[in-house]
């Protein structure tokens, strides 16, 4: 309690729109890519129409729904030629693959604008691993992938960047990580989350909560089973 109390009386500091707007623009798109807090990562593995494989960093994954299960990302305006977005776009087929510590600065490297008929795959110096009926690459080395199927894009007008929306069509992850409930302990799986554009963290549960109601406190869930109860009321 007198933690929070300290930090609640510390003085803040506040830069304003008019700050943001004076700013040099190298550091003010570092100063706002920090404000979303921890986000997550991906490698977005796609292939191109002539089935040459592709691979970005991506660090604007988000849940849209369970049911059916949708992700979003988001992909820069295209103003430059955006492979991962094009590829998507002919193909309507792309991965997800978590990154973790062991090859976190070969998926940052990703993020270097290659000529289209390099593989960032090879670039980088990641495997390729496909599945059958799956017309996407996942990458080997991750221990948790997505694969997707488009569902639309959405041009966000106040800056052109779009919002890709997927389906999951199928995941692959270690089985020791899914836990009675459903739930996937990200952090055993070994999975970073990142901040800004180049920081990568190494995150650690504190604890999982039960269902949040008005009538009674929250309580700290049992390692491992989670809730099975699945009180949940609203469901996402
Ligand atoms: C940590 C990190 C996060 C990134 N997140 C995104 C993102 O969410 N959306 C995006 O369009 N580009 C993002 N980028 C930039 C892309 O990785 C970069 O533009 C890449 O060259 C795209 O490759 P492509 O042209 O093969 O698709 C990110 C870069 C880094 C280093």
């Amino acid at each position: 309690m007198e933690k929070r109390a300290a930090v609640a009386e510390q003085s803040l500091e506040c830069l304003t729109r008019a700050d943001l707007d004076a700013m040099d623009s190298r550091e003010r798109v570092k100063f706002v890519n920090s404000l979303p807090g921890f986000k997550s990562l991906a490698l977005v593995g796609t292939r191109d129409r002539n089935g040459r494989a592709n691979l970005a960093i991506v660090s604007t994954v988000i849940h849209l729904g369970s049911d059916p299960p949708l992700l979003g990302m988001v992909s820069r305006p295209a103003k430059v030629p955006r492979h991962t977005y094009e590829n998507i776009r002919d193909t309507g087929v792309y991965t997800f693959n978590h990154v973790h510590e062991s090859f976190f600065e070969e998926a940052h490297q990703s993020s270097a604008r290659y000529p289209r008929e390099v593989s960032e795959f090879d670039a980088v110096g990641l495997r390729e691993h496909w599945e059958s009926g799956i017309e996407a690459p996942f990458v080997a080395e991750s221990r948790l992938r997505v694969a997707l199927k488009l569902v639309e894009f959405l041009e966000v007008r106040a800056n052109g960047v779009n919002l890709i929306v997927g389906e999951v069509t199928h995941a692959f992850f270690p089985g020791e990580i899914r836990e009675t409930d459903g739930f996937l302990d990200l952090a055993e799986a070994g999975t970073l989350a990142g901040a800004g554009l180049d920081a990568y963290y190494r995150p650690e549960r504190i604890d999982r909560l039960s269902y949040a109601k008005p009538d009674r406190p929250v309580r700290r869930l049992e390692p491992g089973i989670g809730d099975p109860g699945q009180e949940t009321v609203e469901k996402l």
